[in-house]
């Protein structure tokens, strides 16, 4: 898988498990920028120890049902986004995303120097490719209530709001919207 968007140079390629811990740095670079203002410094730290560690990556890049792209540009890591195959566990998600079989598109993060740069389009348009591709009939995220950025950047994209969500960072709970869309299946050659 290898997409190019020519405006910005920017290649999308599947990680692997040796980009464990450049993609843990642009994780924990990143993750607070999704956080509500307000939100605990602690509990941010707890969750990017617990769940963005070069470790879970690792645990990340070696699970089958998990796919991790990264973008780079200019030889270094710009952005990721991580996909997981499977029913949602989670029952509200389950309720409100409708699509089956579907992809979750679990992060989809970007280092702030290249947001509106087309990284992330060139994220995302991997990530429904991939979905695409592999016989999903449609893709699901959850993302936060007051991230009105990244709401607006998925709205862009094709996702509509189907539901919410509770989502805890260290010792907060979050509250979510869940977004999804329905995909075309891909055309065959
Ligand atoms: C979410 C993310 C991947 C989107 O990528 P991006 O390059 O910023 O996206 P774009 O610039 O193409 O689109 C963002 C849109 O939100 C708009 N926007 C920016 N700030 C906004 C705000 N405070 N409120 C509402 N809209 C806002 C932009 O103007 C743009 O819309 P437009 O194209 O109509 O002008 C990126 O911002 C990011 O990595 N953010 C930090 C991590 C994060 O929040 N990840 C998502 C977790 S669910």
């Amino acid at each position: 898988m290898d997409h190019v968007n020519d405006d910005t140079m920017v290649t999308v390629d599947r990680a692997g498990l040796w980009d464990a811990e450049a993609i843990s740095d642009v994780a924990a670079a990143t993750f607070p920028l999704a956080c509500p203002p307000g939100l605990a410094t602690a509990d941010i730290e707890t969750y990017i120890d617990e769940a963005l560690s070069d470790e879970r990556f690792g645990d990340y890049l070696s699970d089958p049902n998990r796919t991790v792209l990264k973008a780079v540009s200019g030889g270094q890591i710009v952005g990721y986004t991580m996909l997981i195959a499977g029913e949602p566990t989670d029952p509200a998600v389950a309720r409100a995303v409708d699509l089956r079989p579907v992809l979750e598109i679990n992060k989809m993060y970007v280092l702030s120097g290249h947001h509106g740069s087309g990284v992330s389009t060139a994220l995302m348009t991997a990530a429904l490719n991939h979905a695409r591709d592999n016989g999903y009939a449609g893709a699901w995220l959850g993302v936060n209530q007051d991230n009105a950025r990244a709401q607006r950047f998925y709205a862009k994209r094709g996702f509509r709001t189907v539901g919410t969500r509770t989502f805890t960072v260290g010792a907060t709970v979050c509250h979510d919207y869940l977004m999804q869309q329905a995909l075309e299946p891909a055309e065959s050659s």
